[in-house]
């Protein structure tokens, strides 16, 4: 009989695409999004869709022998502008999940977690995981208080958790509304032929990762008995500047963000993709599909 792999927000930009290849690879899977942010429309046809807030997941009834938990509150800004709803989603409905699963004796409960959020500015580059966790938001907080409840449930119920810590993720179906994909916001604005505004002098830099590459951790993940957490990034530093200049958007210079992390830079095994042709393949999915 197939496995059967339960994928919270696996409508949304990253869970869609881990989704696909658990569908490829032969496994049953159930999705369970509230469409907060995804959209149906990235969902498999292939895998069942529930659409349900992760704080009230029918796990009694859904039996998954692994699970995928990819839902959160992905917004920074409004975690620091609203972090009891941030902490609400991502601390509480994570531990929901985790008590759950550890009962239903779940074989591998898989966390996405963040590299960026929760090292803080770098005290030495690339950080590898061994760096300190310095979260400077209620999101980071958020994800590194989880990373303590797997490392619980895993210790203490046998419940074998493990995170995955991810750089700046980019890549098709990712959504240019928010503020968090600055990919997707220049790859948009690039296709309106608008500018696209870079906060500050630009000289910020972050790790890009092309999400195929963030699957292909999860499902490394998903046969191993790794405990993490495991960054999944690609030891390369790219400022924004640099960034635009790549994907040919013109721009301007607005304000800089109070409190924006400066660096950031994860020391990986994951990375294969060359920023160059993820960006071509994530230009070319937005000149088709929006
Ligand atoms: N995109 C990145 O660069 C990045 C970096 C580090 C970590 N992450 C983490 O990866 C995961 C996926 O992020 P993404 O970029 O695909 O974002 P996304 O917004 O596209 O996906 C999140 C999904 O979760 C759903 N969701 C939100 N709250 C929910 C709730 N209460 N109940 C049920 N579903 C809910 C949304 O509708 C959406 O489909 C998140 O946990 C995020 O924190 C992302």
């Amino acid at each position: 009989m197939a496995k059967h792999v339960l994928v919270t927000g696996g409508a949304g930009f990253i869970g869609s695409h881990v989704v696909d290849a658990y569908v490829e690879r032969g496994w049953r899977v159930t999705v369970v999004d509230d469409l907060s942010t995804g959209d149906r429309r990235n969902v498999n046809p292939r895998a069942s869709f529930i659409e349900a807030d992760i704080r009230k997941v029918p796990l009694d009834e859904i039996r998954p022998e692994l699970i995928s938990h990819h839902a959160a509150q992905m917004d920074v800004r409004r975690s620091v502008d609203d972090p009891l709803f941030d902490a609400n989603v991502n601390i509480l409905g994570s531990l929901a999940l985790l008590q759950k699963a550890a009962e239903l004796g779940v074989k591998r409960f898989i966390f996405a977690s963040t590299g960026g959020a929760i090292y803080g500015e770098p005290q030495f580059a690339p950080q590898t995981e061994q760096h300190p966790t310095n979260p400077v938001s209620p999101y980071g907080c958020a994800k590194l208080a989880v990373e303590h409840y797997l490392n619980y449930f895993r210790v203490v119920h046998g419940l074998p958790t493990v995170a995955l810590r991810y750089a700046n993720v980019y890549g098709p179906r990712q959504n240019s509304k928010g503020e968090a994909g600055v990919v997707a916001i220049f790859a948009d604005r690039l296709r309106k032929s608008e500018k696209a505004i870079i906060n500050g002098d630009g000289q910020q830099t972050r790790d890009f990762v092309y999400v195929a590459d963030v699957v292909a951790a999860n499902m490394k993940v998903t046969e191993s008995a790794d405990a993490g957490p495991l960054n999944v990034g690609t030891g390369v530093e790219t400022s924004i500047n640099a960034l635009a200049k790549l994907i040919g958007v013109r721009t301007e210079h607005g304000p800089a963000k109070a409190g924006e992390q400066r660096r950031s830079v994860l020391a990986s095994q994951f990375g294969r993709t060359k920023l160059a042709d993820g960006l071509r393949e994530t230009l070319a999915w937005f000149n088709r599909s929006r």
